[in-house]
C-alpha cells in the first residue's frame, strides 16, 4: 500500500455521515484515516441533510452505490423507515447510526452501544461477567449502552436518572433476564459504594459546562471504573476527581472511535485500525 499517493478515482467507494447539524462530526476525518491505513479505495465525507430531505438522502444513496453511511442526530430512529432491514440490536435499541449497502439492500446496525462496550473493556475493565454497573442518565445514548452491557452478562445494572420516570420506563423497556433495574437518584450514593462500574451518560460536565459532575466522585469505591461517554472535554471533571479518590478513569473517545471501527468493519470486511483512528481524531481536535 501507498498512503502518499492516495487519491479518488472511478473505482472509488464511497461513504459518508447525514446529520442536522453535521459539520461538527469527527467522523470523515477518523474513517477517511481508516481508508489510508489499510490501503481500500474509499471516501467518507459528511452531509448535511434536513428531516423533510432525509427520505430523497437514502434514495441518494441506492442510486449513487455508496457503500455506508453513518447517522446522526436527529435521524437515527427515523431512518429506520427507509431501510431494508434492521439488525436485532438496533431494532432493541430503536435507532440506527450505521448503514450497511449490500447490493442494494440498506440494512440499519447500531453501533453506539456495543463501541462504548467494547471501548470500556479495550481501555478499563476487560471482564464485565458478574460486576455491579451504575449507570446515570436514561436518554438516547444511555439506551444502547444498557443493550450491550446486558450481553455481558454482568450480576446487576443500576439505572438512575434525574427525572426518575425515565428511568423506570428505560429498564422496564427491556427483559428482565437483562436484570436492568431502575433505582432512585436518591439511592446513588449507597449504589456506587458497591459498583465496580458507575458510567456517565448524562450531558452533564460536557464543554463548556465543564466543571459540573452528576453526582460526588467520593462515592465510588477507590479501584472502582468512573467511565464518562462525554469526550469534550476528553476528561470530565466527574472523571478527574473520581481519578484522584483512587478510581480508573475511561473517557468517552474510545467509544465515538470504537462506534466507527465496528462501521468500518461492517463496510470492508477488514479489521479496523483503531489507534490511527484515534491519532485522527485527537490530532483533529488540535
Ligand atoms: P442523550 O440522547 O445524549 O442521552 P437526552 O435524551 O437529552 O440525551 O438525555 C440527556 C440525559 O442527561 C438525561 O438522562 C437527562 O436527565 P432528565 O431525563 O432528568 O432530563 C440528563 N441530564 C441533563 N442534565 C442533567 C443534570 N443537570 N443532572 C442530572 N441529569 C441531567
Amino acid at each position: 500500500r501507498n498512503t502518499d499517493s492516495y487519491q479518488l478515482d472511478s473505482h472509488t467507494i464511497l461513504y459518508g455521515v447525514i446529520g442536522d447539524p453535521v459539520r461538527h462530526s469527527k467522523s470523515p476525518v477518523m474513517l477517511n484515516r481508516a481508508f489510508r491505513e489499510t490501503g481500500l479505495n474509499g471516501a467518507y465525507a459528511a452531509f448535511h441533510v434536513k428531516p423533510e430531505e432525509l427520505g430523497q438522502a437514502i434514495a441518494g444513496v441506492r442510486a449513487l452505490g455508496f457503500r455506508g453511511l453513518n447517522v446522526t442526530i436527529p435521524h437515527k430512529v427515523e431512518v429506520m423507515a427507509h431501510l431494508d432491514e434492521i439488525s436485532e440490536g438496533a431494532r432493541a435499541i430503536g435507532a440506527v447510526n450505521t448503514i450497511v449497502n449490500d447490493g442494494g439492500r440498506l440494512i440499519g446496525y447500531n453501533t453506539d452501544g456495543i463501541g462504548y462496550v467494547r471501548s470500556l473493556k479495550e481501555e478499563a475493565e476487560p471482564n464485565l461477567s458478574g460486576k455491579t454497573i451504575v449507570v446515570l442518565g436514561a436518554g438516547g445514548a444511555s439506551r444502547g449502552i444498557l443493550w450491550a452491557l446486558a450481553h455481558e452478562q454482568p450480576a446487576a445494572i443500576l439505572l438512575a436518572n434525574r427525572t426518575e420516570e425515565r428511568a423506570v420506563e428505560l429498564a422496564s423497556a427491556f427483559s428482565t433476564d437483562y436484570r436492568i433495574s431502575a433505582i432512585p437518584w436518591s439511592r446513588l450514593q449507597a449504589a456506587c459504594a458497591e459498583a465496580d462500574v458507575v458510567i456517565n451518560t448524562t450531558s452533564v460536565g460536557m464543554s463548556p459546562k465543564v466543571g459540573d459532575v452528576p453526582i460526588d466522585p467520593s462515592w465510588l469505591k477507590p479501584g472502582a471504573v468512573a467511565s464518562d461517554l462525554i469526550y469534550n472535554p476528553l476528561k470530565t471533571a466527574f472523571l478527574q476527581q473520581a481519578e484522584a479518590h483512587g478510581c480508573r478513569a475511561h473517557g468517552g473517545l474510545g467509544m465515538f472511535v470504537y462506534q466507527g471501527a465496528y462501521a468500518f468493519e461492517y463496510w470492508t470486511g477488514a479489521p479496523a485500525p483503531v489507534a490511527a483512528m484515534r491519532e485522527a481524531v485527537l490530532q483533529s481536535f488540535g
